[in-house]
């Protein structure tokens, strides 16, 4: 609800208020010498919990505002008020519409403002957005002198930028719909997370604006973690369970498809030996395969048989000795998305001879293209617990610091606990609980048949990115009932667990749902998480950190980039001290050759420089 107030507040000011039906915010600010803005928002279910929703029907006319829930507002608020009165024009409970327009030109009709596009009031945006429109679409004109051509390139010109902002707009609303989140955040934190709420501000990016303010929150985080306040945040050690690592970056597990037989070979000695090496706390193994019909491709490894244990255990080993990095283990069985070709001849494509039969919760096909699997018995269930049972206890005897259960992307775990591919009608599917049942079955017994001194790790797809499929609040459900279990950390991917899905990809778009995991399920029952998915530069992983949205960041694609990324983080950072060790044998390299040397505000100007590109050249800032 919209109000004013005649307090002239200080500044923007955040009041949010713990109140017996939810977390209830004001977001105000000083309009005049005479009042303030005063913005009354809640998350719906708040909103029918305190009853506000009595007035829901009422249609009020021009002149008319919810009088009884604006004396209530100024009950819940009066000690922010105190004599201050609250105003009111025409107020009443509104939802924040975001207009988007497929085209904002037809004929010599163009949009723009508030008529083209909207992004939520908590950016601030509008007027920016429709002042600089209003330049853009002055200057198309000026340049253009077909007219067509100047409306088409105006739009062409505005609509990256606005997309942009809309998308942080979006991030910010959703943060604020589920503030009530946060509330047991440390102030500090709050405040970082607060202010980092869209993404687009990191914290290098705030420490330009205010050096004190980052150095508070520095010293706030490391008073959770006993390491300085110089130590970046990615280089605070972190505990999964009894398992210390020296810091919080993980080498996502990543599938190679270079064994034969299922027997890890030199190349994974090498692959994860030189990742090790790289700096990282804790390196994954791709998917290891529970049993040959479990496996992706042909070129997946495995743990069914003692001599892949022994072709592990010579991995593990080179990475004990060689690195202060700890090893985790992803176990898994490919389901419906087995038997398929290697992913560089054709991602998810049955193979064209040798095909196994594959198995899933129903007799439904991953893509068009996909085998039909067999609908699995108790028989089945039986044989893929045992597997499961024997592979873990082969781990461990290898020397696996961690073991992940992997219960996403589709594979067999995953599509059990998904709606698309489980359609079930005995105790295993419909429901949530009966989804998880045999998921849960399964996370037993390699809980049982694992060390109860070694962590356990889920790695769970938190949205299937279609409209019938899991989504967060169902992942919150199975994230619960897997600490309930026993689960050390969560590891928070999304989506692959449908063809036709519709993920929104972008710069670390999977965090939110980490976030949410954190948050909500985990953190409170002392499990820590994992945010994953386009995570690229310290200064993210920094900022994720910092506001409390993961304990842990993995990073695949970049370390397949570079496989030193994290010592090069720490070099960036001008940072050598406790969990950024250089290999003793690497050590005269721990210095950029100056040839590749940036300075210290390169990296600060390219974030400025990130924001200003989306500028029309006409308003671009120079250095
Ligand atoms: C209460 C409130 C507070 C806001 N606070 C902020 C803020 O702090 N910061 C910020 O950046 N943004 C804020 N906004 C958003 C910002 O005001 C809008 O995004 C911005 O004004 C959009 O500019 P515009 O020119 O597109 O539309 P408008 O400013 O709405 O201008 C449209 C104009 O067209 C006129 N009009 C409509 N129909 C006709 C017609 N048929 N014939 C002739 N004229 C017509 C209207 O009377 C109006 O003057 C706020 C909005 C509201 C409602
Ligand atoms: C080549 C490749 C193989 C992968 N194999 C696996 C795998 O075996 N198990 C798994 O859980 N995820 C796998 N992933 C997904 C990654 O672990 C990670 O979640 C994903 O790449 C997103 O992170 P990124 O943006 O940092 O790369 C794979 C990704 C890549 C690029």
């Amino acid at each position: 609800m919209w109000l004013g107030t005649d307090k002239v507040f200080e500044a923007f000011t955040f009041i949010v208020e713990d109140t017996e039906w939810g977390t209830m915010q004001i977001h105000g600010y000083p309009y005049s010498d005479q009042g303030s803005t005063f913005i009354v928002e809640m998350a719906e279910d708040v909103w029918h919990r305190a009853g506000f929703d009595a007035t829901e029907d009422r249609v009020f006319r021009p002149g008319e505002n919810d009088d009884a829930a604006i004396a209530r507002i100024g009950e819940i608020f009066a000690p922010y008020l105190g004599d201050s009165r609250i105003l009111a024009n025409n107020s009443q409970w509104i939802t924040f519409t975001t207009v988007r327009n497929t085209s904002w030109v037809h004929r010599n009709l163009v949009l723009l403002g508030d008529a083209a596009h909207t992004a939520h009031f908590s950016i601030g945006s509008g007027t920016k957005l429709a002042m600089e429109d209003a330049l853009s679409l002055a200057a198309c004109l000026h340049e253009n002198g077909d007219l067509g051509t100047a409306l088409k390139v105006y739009e062409e010109e505005r609509r990256p930028v606005v997309e942009s902002t809309q998308r942080a707009a979006q991030a910010s609303l959703e943060w604020f719909e589920t503030i009530g989140t946060y509330r047991e955040q440390e102030q500090v934190q709050f405040t970082f997370n607060l202010l980092t709420r869209s993404r687009r501000i990191t914290f290098d990016n705030l420490r330009l604006r205010d050096a004190d303010f980052a150095d508070r929150v520095m010293r706030s985080f490391g008073a959770s973690t006993g390491a300085g306040p110089e130590t970046p945040a990615m280089f605070h050690p972190v505990t999964i369970g009894d398992l210390r690592l020296k810091n919080r970056i993980m080498v996502s597990p990543m599938d190679m498809y270079s064994a034969v037989d299922g027997m890890p070979n030199d190349f994974h000695v090498m692959h994860l030996g030189s990742k090790a090496l790289g700096g990282a706390g804790l390196v994954m193994t791709e998917m290891v395969c529970v049993s040959a019909d479990g496996r992706i491709t042909p070129g997946c490894t495995g743990l069914y048989t003692d001599e892949q244990r022994e072709g592990w255990r010579r991995v593990v080993d080179a990475v004990h000795a060689y690195s202060g990095a700890k090893i985790g283990l992803q176990l898994g069985h490919s389901g419906r998305k087995g038997s398929t070709k290697l992913m560089w001849e054709g991602i998810d494509d049955p193979l064209d001879d040798g095909n196994w039969e594959v198995m899933a919760p129903s007799a439904l096909p991953y893509g068009p293209n996909s085998a039909v699997p067999r609908e699995m018995t108790r028989a089945d269930m039986d044989r893929v617990i045992g597997e499961f049972a024997d592979a873990a206890r082969r781990g461990a005897d290898a020397g696996f610091d961690l073991l992940e259960f992997h219960a996403g992307h589709g594979y067999l775990i995953s599509s059990f606990l998904s709606p698309i591919a489980n359609t079930r009608t005995d105790e295993y599917g419909g429901s949530v609980e009966n989804r998880l049942r045999f998921p849960l079955e399964v996370f037993d017994a390699v809980r049982s048949a694992w060390p109860a001194d070694r962590p356990v790790s889920v790695r769970l797809s938190a949205t299937d990115w279609v409209p019938d499929g899991n989504d967060i609040d169902d992942a919150l459900e199975i994230a619960r009932a897997f600490c309930d279990h026993g689960v050390d950390l969560v590891d928070v991917s999304t989506g692959q667990v449908a063809k036709h899905e519709r993920p929104a990809f972008g710069r670390s778009y999977q965090t939110p749902y980490a976030d949410r995991i954190r948050n909500e399920v985990a953190g409170p029952a002392g499990v820590k998480v994992v945010a994953v998915g386009a995570i690229s530069s310290y200064d993210d992983v920094n900022s994720i950190l910092l506001a409390g949205r993961a304990d842990l960041c993995a990073l695949g694609r970049a370390h397949l980039y570079d496989p030193q990324w994290t010592l090069h983080a720490a070099a960036d950072q001008e940072y050598a001290g406790p969990g950024a060790e250089w290999p003793d044998q690497f050590r005269a390299g721990n210095r950029k050759p100056p040839s590749a040397r940036t300075d210290a505000v390169r990296p600060r100007l390219a974030l400025l420089r990130e924001e200003e590109s989306e500028l029309p050249s006409h308003v671009r800032w120079t250095p």
